[in-house]
């Protein structure tokens, strides 16, 4: 399983400081050998040897340059990041990124060897127009995107389902996931008001590879609990 935890624009470097060291202890502790990965805000980044991925929420594709505000390749090198989340439907819907910017900025990190979290979700009006219009806005977002590249994992995350505390039916992850296992081998994630309550349901799902967890990952021991539900499911 794959396991990733999204701050977004939360915690401090100090508290991803305490948050880290749990996490890193829970993992040591018990051995896990499932995917962690996090993505805390770009100031909270640390140059430290670490048992856990730490990725970033975003960058922009160049190397450097007259860029006002934002990070690029140069700033991710100095930590020794290579995993990114990209297409998240946060940046899609409030930053505004166009699916022409989010494939650039997928060919020039896939180019450079990065780990991509590609994100792809459909708003509730879309889902609520029937399957046609769904996977007709879903086959948009893979505009441009290389389905095949070699470290991508896919993450679904209907956009209605994020910080709303609302969850597809285990149906609409599985019917989702089944269509985008027909796209690409990577491994799928569902993201979306995952929380300890439903991560274990949801990650025996078929198709479903991992969690991409926003809200309730903000709490160390809460994401821990989720890493323990993962290890169990293979011990089942
Ligand atoms: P959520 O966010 O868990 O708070 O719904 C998920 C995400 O945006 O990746």
């Amino acid at each position: 399983m794959i396991l990733c935890a999204n701050f977004k624009a939360n915690k401090t470097r100090q508290e991803t400081r305490a948050y880290m060291a749990v996490v890193e202890s829970f993992v040591s502790v018990n051995e896990i050998d499932d995917t962690v990965i996090v993505f805390p805000p770009f100031t909270a980044l640390e140059h430290l040897p670490r048992n856990v991925l730490i990725g970033v929420q975003n960058a922009y594709p160049v190397e450097n340059g007259a860029y006002t505000g934002e990070i690029a390749l140069e700033q991710l090198e100095e930590f020794e990041v290579k995993t990114i989340l990209i297409g998240h439907s946060e940046r899609r819907h409030i930053l505004g990124e166009t699916q022409e910017q989010i494939a650039a900025k997928f060919r020039f990190f896939a180019e450079k060897g990065f780990a991509i979290i590609y994100c792809v979700g459909e708003p509730i009006e879309i889902r609520q127009q029937g399957a046609d219009a769904l996977m007709r806005y879903v086959d948009a977002q893979f505009v441009g995107i290389d389905c095949n590249y070699t470290d991508l994992i896919l993450a679904y995350e209907p956009v209605w389902a994020i910080g709303t505390g609302l969850t597809p039916t285990s149906d609409q992850i599985v019917d989702m996931h089944a269509v985008l296992r027909t796209k690409t081998h990577a491994p799928l994630l569902y993201g979306g008001s995952v929380k300890v309550d439903n991560a274990g349901s949801i990650m025996a799902l078929e198709n479903v590879d991992g969690v991409l967890v926003g809200s309730a990952s903000l709490s160390a021991n809460d994401f821990c609990e989720m890493i323990a539900l993962a290890a169990q499911l293979k011990n089942v």
